[in-house]
């Protein structure tokens, strides 16, 4: 790469504010070892695990897509994250700082960690869970979630983390489908100064035999709100852990074996069960979190994402812990009790490490700049942003007054498949480009496809694929095996399809554009339109609807539907509400329409099929594209007229 040196503005490049000798000599090694061999590049970082007994092959593809890495090796996700560490000074080390939004902090260091996660792997085999179980978490940011996630993989169970905000029906769909054993969640949590009902919420979904798999819920008490609990059912985390025995042998695992299950919208109405396995993602966050971070031993770390999506999963969880690092988990939300939040906890810390989203950092665009301006964030050294497209303005805007020109961004490209980030630049780059997630990670091999499944030429826009498989990708969907084929691999022979558009610049840079399939992303969450309409249809008045992703000024896109009425219903702001209503119930307060428009048909191709690309071009007032392959060409007039 050669090196730019133009002034810093919007669409130009920027100089790398915080380059120095020691991450560019990383960067070009990493570059260098990966371009000549690639498999030799992950074998060495591989290295960087514990493993019990070593892999002798590191890759099979004999039965692709079903990709195996590192074979036969045994290790433990668990005893990596913490047993690892505790040889050394770094067992007093902090591994969790955490910020409640009561204001209340909780240092845990990595020997502390170890304790409570030993004790509740004991009350979990106490309850009969074994080895290739599921456990479902569902819980707010505390760090109970986390010492349970890492319960789970001492004893070779698979954690299941149900988001939070998800409601009881998602998180009944979600127990069932993994037929989870063991449900760990608390009595409520805080946000925004109010108090979130987890508990009730629980017994909702596991009411009237709901979800027969579960046999034990444990509670944790957070809130102290006043929650039934459920005699020979419900038991309270903090008796059991009581009680609990000191120390929990770790299970030695396969690198093959699942690690963890984490569900994930799709193009259709049921969610996909995304399987991790333990040696390929432990290598893959490991790798990926010390280069893109640039993480030195005394900085302290911390990813704003929850435990509930994926990123929470690898950077927030993994990532750092495999690392030895110390991070912050914080409790609520960034604009409570005010708009500095985020900036109190910089500076309170002294944060050297920042990752958050787009839809973050437009908001606090928008709050302004006398938050940041009024805190001390010198400690600052790197900025990192993941979950939607960044938009220039907004990266010049983190750029300038949070890293205040002395940090890198780093635009990291990933997905809840691909367990680790793919395409991002590194801390080594000697200049940066703003929206652009730049370039493949050393090891990884993404590019984009035109139709024909040929690279497209600099300047072009088309698929965004993975053309070699990278150790964290997923293994499969859990009892969907016919889906993990058709949605990723049926397109391209031999490449993974990861639904976002993408073009490469002059420069063959990379920028992703966003989803192309019916999957919306709203404030960096992933929910797919056909879960949100078949909520809709639930209602009795509805006939049909048809969801789509306008673009959205804060949240990169806000949910439209367009629902058609069966006869004897008239649309009404009561239903409206009502329909508004009925999708939080199903799903969750994230997937909340933002407006509803009642119309007389839907736009359909002859063979039937809803052409929400007409729908969401007339959303967003754009020119209509093709429409010759519509049944009924009139039905967009009117559909216009009522719109406008
Ligand atoms: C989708 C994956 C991976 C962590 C968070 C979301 C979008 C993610 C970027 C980025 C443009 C991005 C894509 C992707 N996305 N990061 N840096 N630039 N788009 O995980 O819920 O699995 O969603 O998020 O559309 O497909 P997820």
């Amino acid at each position: 790469m050669e090196d730019k040196k133009k002034a810093p503005g919007i669409y130009e490049d920027v100089l790398n504010p915080a380059l120095n000798e020691r991450v560019k000599k990383t960067a070009e090694e990493l570059r260098a070892l990966a371009a000549q061999d690639r498999e030799a590049f992950w074998a060495e970082m591989s290295k960087n695990i514990s493993w019990y007994k070593e892999w002798n092959k590191i890759f099979d593809d004999s039965k692709a897509p079903y990709y195996k890495w590192f074979l036969d090796g045994k290790l433990n996700a668990c005893y990596n994250c913490i047993d690892r560490h505790l040889s050394s000074w770094r067992r007093n080390k902090a591994a969790i700082i955490f910020e409640g939004e009561l204001g209340d902090s909780r240092v845990l260091t990595y020997q502390d960690l170890y304790r409570e996660v030993n004790k509740l792997a004991n009350v979990l085999k106490g309850l009969g869970v074994k080895r290739g179980d599921v456990v479902a978490i569902y819980s707010q940011m505390i760090p109970e979630a986390v010492i349970a996630m890492l319960a789970c993989t001492r004893i070779g169970a698979l954690h299941s983390v149900v988001f939070g905000g998800f409601s009881a029906t998602a998180l009944q769909e979600r127990i069932n489908d993994s037929k989870s054993k063991v449900l760990i969640t608390a009595d409520g949590g805080y946000r925004r100064g109010k108090t979130v009902p987890m508990k009730e919420n629980a017994d909702k979904a596991l009411a009237d035999n709901g979800c027969p798999s579960i046999e034990k819920v444990i509670v944790v008490k957070r809130t102290g709100q006043d929650v039934p609990m459920e005699p020979g059912r419900d038991l309270w985390y903090s008796e059991l852990m009581e009680e609990a025995e000191l120390h929990c042998e770790p299970e030695v695992m396969d690198a093959e074996d699942p690690l963890f299950l984490l569900y994930s919208s799709g193009t259709t109405g049921k969610p996909k069960g995304i399987l991790h396995t333990v040696g390929g993602y432990l290598v893959g966050v490991h790798t990926t979190f010390k280069y893109i971070f640039d993480y030195q031993e005394e900085d302290v770390y911390w990813c704003t994402a929850d435990i509930g999506w994926i990123t929470g999963h690898s950077y927030l969880v993994y990532g750092p812990l495999l690392n030895g690092a110390t991070s912050v988990i914080f409790e609520g939300a960034p604009d409570f009790p005010a708009q500095d939040r985020y900036w109190r906890i910089v500076e309170k810390y002294g944060v050297n490490i920042f990752y958050t989203a787009p839809t973050v950092i437009r908001m606090l665009m928008r709050w302004g700049e006398q938050w940041p301006a009024s805190r001390d964030l010198s400690s600052l050294r790197l900025l990192a942003s993941v979950g939607e497209p960044i938009n220039p303005e907004a990266w010049m805007w983190f750029y300038k007054h949070i890293g205040r020109e002395r940090c890198p961004i780093m635009d990291t490209w990933w997905q809840s498949e691909t367990g680790m980030i793919l395409v991002t630049p590194l801390p080594g780059d000697t200049y940066l480009r703003p929206g652009a997630a730049s370039w493949s990670f050393p090891g990884v091999e993404a590019d984009v496809f035109n139709e024909k499944g040929e690279p497209v030429k600099p300047g072009e826009e088309g698929f965004l694929v993975v053309t070699k498989p990278w150790p964290a990708m997923l293994r499969t969907l859990y009892n969907d095996e016919e889906r993990y084929l058709s949605t990723y691999w049926q397109q391209f022979k031999g490449a993974y399809l990861s639904g976002d558009g993408a073009k490469r610049d002059e420069d063959n840079l990379i920028w992703v554009t966003g989803r192309i399939d019916d999957v919306i992303n709203v404030s960096g969450h992933r929910i797919g339109t056909a879960e949100i309409e078949s909520s809709l249809i639930e209602h009795k008045a509805v006939a049909e609807a048809a969801v789509i992703g306008k673009k959205h000024e804060l949240k990169g896109q806000a949910i439209s539907a367009f629902v058609t009425l069966r006869d004897g219903f008239d649309g009404s702001d009561e239903l409206i509400a009502e329909l508004k209503q009925l999708v939080v119930s199903k799903i969750g307060a994230l997937a909340r329409p933002e407006d509803i428009y009642f119309t007389s048909e839907l736009p359909k191709t002859r063979s039937g099929k809803i052409m929400r690309r007409l729908l969401r071009d007339i959303a967003e007032g754009k020119v209509l594209g093709d429409t010759t392959t519509l049944m009924d060409p009139a039905v967009i007039n009117s559909i216009k007229k009522q719109y406008g």
